[in-house]
């Protein structure tokens, strides 16, 4: 019987609202956006589906953060999207500064909730709202390790021409483009994906996988939504239900693989407390390396995010 509040109605977040209430786990939905009237007609336009497609989760929509009062979870989509020829780190002057007001306004109606954080770059958004709720750091974690090796196991999919069910992977970093798949952690129905691929395929596939949110934004000139809706879903459906499931997330490390006080992708437990556990996989040196320079590359947005003094 959970309260969930989406802000932003973009392109992300209306998906993750409309892929939220399909799956019929919580009571409500609230979705927020500075465009009241189009949060109030997507959220509208969803409930309208209910009766198609049978479900009772209620969607309405606001411009008031009174209304997301007692959320039990709120994801947070707001922000600005990247145009071709953009990084992901080129969003971080604006929204950093939307994504610590939303985390404050999100705070003043809910005393405890999880925060999902979607926007980017996400990594440092992740820590942007981390340090402006003051909650725990079970309770505020990012979205992109599912997106990512969703990528990653679509691209295997149709080059093995199996079913994408069948393919499982962890994939670690940053969400940009040195984040870490791991093929060492790829199966395919427990086949490690190297007895089925040659490797130059299998590493063309990873360097696909890295860049794949910018092949996106130069087919659409704005970045995806369906995907990224669904893995955000997907997050909040293991939480509800209390799954105990084995995500990829952004995560606070404090001392795991080596790491302190940065948020980055590593596979996590999600659960009704949100993060239950971080997993510590022994990686290899090379795999080691690839992680420090991702975390690397992470801390050099983190440096810009500080000097902005929000
Ligand atoms: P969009 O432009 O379609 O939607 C963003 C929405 O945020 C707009 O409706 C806008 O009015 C709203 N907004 C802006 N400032 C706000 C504020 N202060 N309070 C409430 N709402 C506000 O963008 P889209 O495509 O939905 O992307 C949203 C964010 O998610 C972007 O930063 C994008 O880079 C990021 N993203 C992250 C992914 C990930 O894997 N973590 C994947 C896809 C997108
Ligand atoms: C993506 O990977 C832009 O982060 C977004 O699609």
């Amino acid at each position: 019987m959970s309260k969930v509040t989406v802000v932003g109605a973009g392109n992300v977040g209306a998906t993750v609202a409309n892929v939220l209430a399909h799956k019929d786990v919580v009571k409500e939905v609230v979705l927020l956006d500075i465009k009241g009237d189009m949060a109030r007609g997507k959220a509208l336009d969803s409930w309208q589906q209910a009766p198609v497609d049978y479900y009772s989760t209620a969607l309405t929509g606001t411009e008031d953060y009174a209304e997301t009062a007692d959320s039990d979870i709120v994801v947070i989509t707001a922000g600005v999207p990247r145009k071709p020829g953009m990084s992901r780190d080129d969003l971080i002057s604006t929204n950093a500064k939307i994504v610590n007001s939303v985390t404050e306004s999100i705070m003043k109606y809910s005393k405890n909730p999880i925060i999902i954080i979607v926007s980017n770059p996400l990594d440092v958004m992740t820590l942007a709202a981390y340090r402006a709720s003051g909650l725990d750091k079970t309770r505020v974690f990012g979205m992109a390790g599912i997106l990512d090796t969703a990528r990653y196991r679509a691209f295997l999919a149709t080059e093995l021409n199996v079913s994408p069910k069948d393919i499982q992977a962890v994939l670690m970093g940053g969400h940009g483009d040195t984040m870490v798949p791991l093929p060492r952690y790829t199966t395919v129905s427990g086949i490690p994906v190297t007895e089925m691929i040659d490797m130059g395929k299998l590493d063309a596939i990873v360097n696909r996988t890295k860049k794949g949110g910018g092949e996106l934004v130069q087919l659409m000139g704005t970045s995806a939504w369906y995907a990224p809706g669904a893995a955000a879903a997907q997050m909040v459906e293991t939480i509800v239900r209390d799954e105990q499931r084995i995500f990829p997330c952004c995560a606070l490390l404090q001392g795991e693989y080596g790491l302190d006080d940065l948020f980055l992708g590593v596979p996590v437990k999600l659960g009704k407390n949100g993060i239950e556990e971080v997993i510590e996989l022994k990686l290899n040196d090379d795999e080691k390396e690839l992680l420090n320079t991702s975390a690397e590359h992470v801390r050099q947005v983190i440096d810009v995010f500080n000097d902005m003094k929000l």
